[in-house]
């Protein structure tokens, strides 16, 4: 017996399965299923959490428009090889007389914490819950939503949670479009402009790689692309060339800095960002 399990724990069969966790508030589009998909090549077992968490809306508007489709995302799940998908209810991940809030300063004063108060404190409490919940060894995050990203980062590092944050790049429309839930509120005429947050964005780092680093240059030139052309107006809520582990504000952009936009179509608040790498900004 002894010896079987020798043999067994060398074969590592004792091994501990590398556990991934994709976090989502569902309605999942191609940009969740690569993340997905990543976390399914790298793990022995994948969790994909599907939670419309109220406490991260700071609008009821907003929670009471939010599209809702599990039996989609349950497919959209299965098809990816997803292990276990978690649909906790309201009530599970909040009973009554829930009272704690995990909160990280700092970096969630600016951009959309300063747009969406609360709204950060509401992602915080609630990854900290999945994550919990779920213990994984990796957790999935897109750069789409890169300040959410550097807050769960922060609240992982100072929480000191077991858990590596993998970041995963931007999936994009064939016309540059990040990929969103919201991208579906757009009106045929908003859809046509929104585009240009991205155009933008590129312009910008284009800019950036030809000389230009003075971040107050690079935005007029953004802001130019913007507003450029016919169409409904993109209302700039923020849209700045940050430092990217504190977010704070650029005076001169530097290499790998990242800009960051919010902006309003019509009704639609969109985000997105951009790498300043320094290389040739292709199409
Ligand atoms: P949700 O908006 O559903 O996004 C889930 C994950 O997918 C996030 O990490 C987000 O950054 C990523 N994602 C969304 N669109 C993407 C795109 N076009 N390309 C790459 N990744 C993309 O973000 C949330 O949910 C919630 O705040 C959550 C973390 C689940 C906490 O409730």
């Amino acid at each position: 017996m002894r010896r079987e399990l020798a043999v067994a724990y060398h074969d590592n069969h004792f091994e501990r399965p590398l556990i991934g966790l994709t976090p989502t508030l569902g309605a999942l589009h191609a940009g969740h299923r690569a993340l997905i998909d990543r976390m399914v090549a790298e793990c022995d077992v994948s969790i994909v959490s599907i939670f419309l968490n109220p406490r991260q809306f700071d609008s009821a508007d907003d929670l009471e428009q939010y599209p809702r489709m599990l039996d989609d995302d349950l497919k959209v799940c299965a098809a990816a090889g997803v292990h276990l998908v978690f649909a906790p209810g309201e009530q599970d991940v909040y009973p009554p007389g829930y009272s704690t809030t995990v909160g990280v300063q700092g970096l969630t004063d600016r951009w959309c914490g300063a747009g969406r108060p609360g709204h950060f404190d509401g992602v915080t409490t609630v990854v900290a819950k999945l994550l919990t919940a779920c213990q994984p060894d990796r957790a999935y995050f897109g750069e789409k939503d890169f300040q959410q990203l550097r807050v769960v980062q922060r609240m992982v590092r100072d929480l000191e949670l077991s858990v590596e944050i993998v970041p995963c790049p931007t999936v994009r429309e064939p016309d540059g479009l990040a990929l969103s839930s919201r991208n579906q509120y757009l009106a045929p005429d908003a859809r046509a402009v929104a585009p240009r947050l991205f155009e933008a964005l590129k312009r910008m780092a284009a800019c950036f790689t030809g000389g230009v680093h003075d971040a107050a240059s690079l935005i007029v030139e953004g802001e130019h692309v913007l507003h450029e052309g016919g169409g409904p107006k993109i209302e700039v809520e923020y849209l700045a060339a940050v430092d990217p582990k504190t977010l704070e504000p650029r005076v001169e952009a530097r290499l790998g800095d990242r800009i960051l936009i919010a902006a309003t179509i019509g009704d639609t608040r969109l985000i997105d960002n951009i790498a300043l790498t320094g290389e040739e900004v292709g199409d």
